[in-house]
């Protein structure tokens, strides 16, 4: 009696044992499962966003914000309404501290308001009406030329910083630049089946440039894409093609300091020569190598820029001498808008001393 007595309560507890071990067996295989299957968000701040209720969730990312000593810029309007992922400044630029974002609820807790140019409404009707906060910054993002921006008298006196392409700006953007390379080797230009190329979204009759591209086009051969050529190229044809010109028209739709736009950086880029046609070369050579690019200001007439290229044609030495700069450095684009924000950010965090701006009108369009 004592033996199976004593066997029954030590079966039972083996069986027990056995018990919770298939239970933690269990549990394993599902943690297991969902750590595979569960993609962590891109932040901590936006999973505390997700996580609960919206007034709930703005306190926390607030109180971690302010833990961390982070920097909150507001995006006010999606620059063309386009939206994108603001919360990249510490992936993509290393630039660390910054919480960007275009929920408005944080209006009262922001450093900065960025508020893109184009999107703000000829009324200022769509501009934040709460009383600004006696810390906060706004800033003027613009990256269209004084030509293709509409000057409102009222925004004179409202904003603290300017985010612009000009060099004379607060939060300077480039639409590229040319930074060292990591390594010193010759750079081989792709090969080459079309001479002279142009590439058109907006054609006006009335651009200087297309004054200057229906001349150069009697003098040389052009091979023009875009809508108003019967000659739309998709976005999947974009790249081989603009790379297998050897030169390409960076023709600016406007003429301003400092506007530079993607126009030359992606020929650039590409192991493709511009010809620019926009502000003076003096002003091209103060962000681009004198031997990188042609300007159409070199030549007297389009005729005698026509007869350059088709000498540069035939001579692939002289060619090639517009590649000498890429043994040294490489183009690096700027990342919309992604970029914008996140420089702004990285100002408010460098400088902290009071600012206002009370001449945008004339600084820009004057
Ligand atoms: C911001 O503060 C003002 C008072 O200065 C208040 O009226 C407004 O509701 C607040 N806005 C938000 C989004 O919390
Ligand atoms: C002018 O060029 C800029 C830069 O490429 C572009 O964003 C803009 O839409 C163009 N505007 C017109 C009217 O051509
Ligand atoms: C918070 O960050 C700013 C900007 O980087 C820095 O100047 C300041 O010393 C920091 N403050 C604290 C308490 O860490
Ligand atoms: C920002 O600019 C406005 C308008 O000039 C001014 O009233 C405000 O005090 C400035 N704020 C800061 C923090 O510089």
């Amino acid at each position: 009696m004592e033996p199976t007595g004593q066997s029954k309560p030590s079966g039972s507890l083996h069986k027990f044992l056995r018990m919770v071990l298939f239970c933690v067996f269990i549990l394993g295989c599902f943690v297991t499962a969902f750590l595979m299957y569960y993609k962590p968000s891109t932040t901590w701040l936006n999973h505390l966003l997700e996580s609960s209720d919206s007034a709930k969730s703005i306190q926390h990312v607030y109180t971690a914000t302010s833990e961390k000593n982070m920097t909150i810029v507001l995006v006010w309007l999606w620059p063309f309404g386009t939206k994108y992922d603001t919360n990249v400044c510490s992936s993509i630029f290393n630039i660390e501290g910054c919480f960007v974002t275009a929920d408005r609820n944080f209006y009262n807790k922001s450093d900065g308001v960025v508020i893109h140019h184009r999107n703000i409404a000829g009324d200022l009707s769509n501009l934040p009406k709460s009383q600004r906060p006696p810390f906060q910054k706004w800033i003027w993002m613009n990256m269209e030329s004084p030509s293709h921006s509409s000057q409102l008298s009222g925004i004179n006196n409202l904003f603290n910083l300017t985010l612009n392409y000009r060099r004379d700006s607060d939060i300077h953007v480039p639409y590229g630049s040319i930074v060292a390379a990591d390594t010193v080797e010759d750079f081989v230009p792709p090969s080459k089946n079309k001479l002279v190329c142009w590439i058109v979204s907006n054609w006006s009759p009335n651009h200087a440039r297309s004054k200057y591209y229906n001349e150069l086009r009697n003098h040389v051969k052009i091979q023009a894409y875009g809508r108003a050529f019967n000659n739309y190229l998709s976005d999947k044809d974009y790249t081989p093609t603009m790379s297998s010109c050897k030169f390409y028209l960076s023709f600016e739709n406007s003429t301003h300091k400092d506007y530079i736009t993607e126009k030359l950086y992606i020929p650039l880029s590409m192991g493709t020569v511009p010809v620019v046609l926009g502000t003076t070369r003096e002003n091209y050579e103060n962000f681009v190598p004198r031997d990188a690019f042609i300007h159409v200001d070199d030549f007297k007439s389009p005729k005698e820029l026509a007869d350059y290229l088709l000498l540069l044609d035939k001579n692939q030495e002289m060619y090639l001498g517009y590649f000498k700069w890429r043994q040294h450095f490489k183009v690096k684009r700027a990342h919309f808008w992604a970029e914008h924000t996140c420089k702004a950010c990285d100002y408010l965090r460098r400088k902290n001393e009071y600012r206002a701006f009370n001449n945008l009108n004339k600084w820009y369009w004057g």
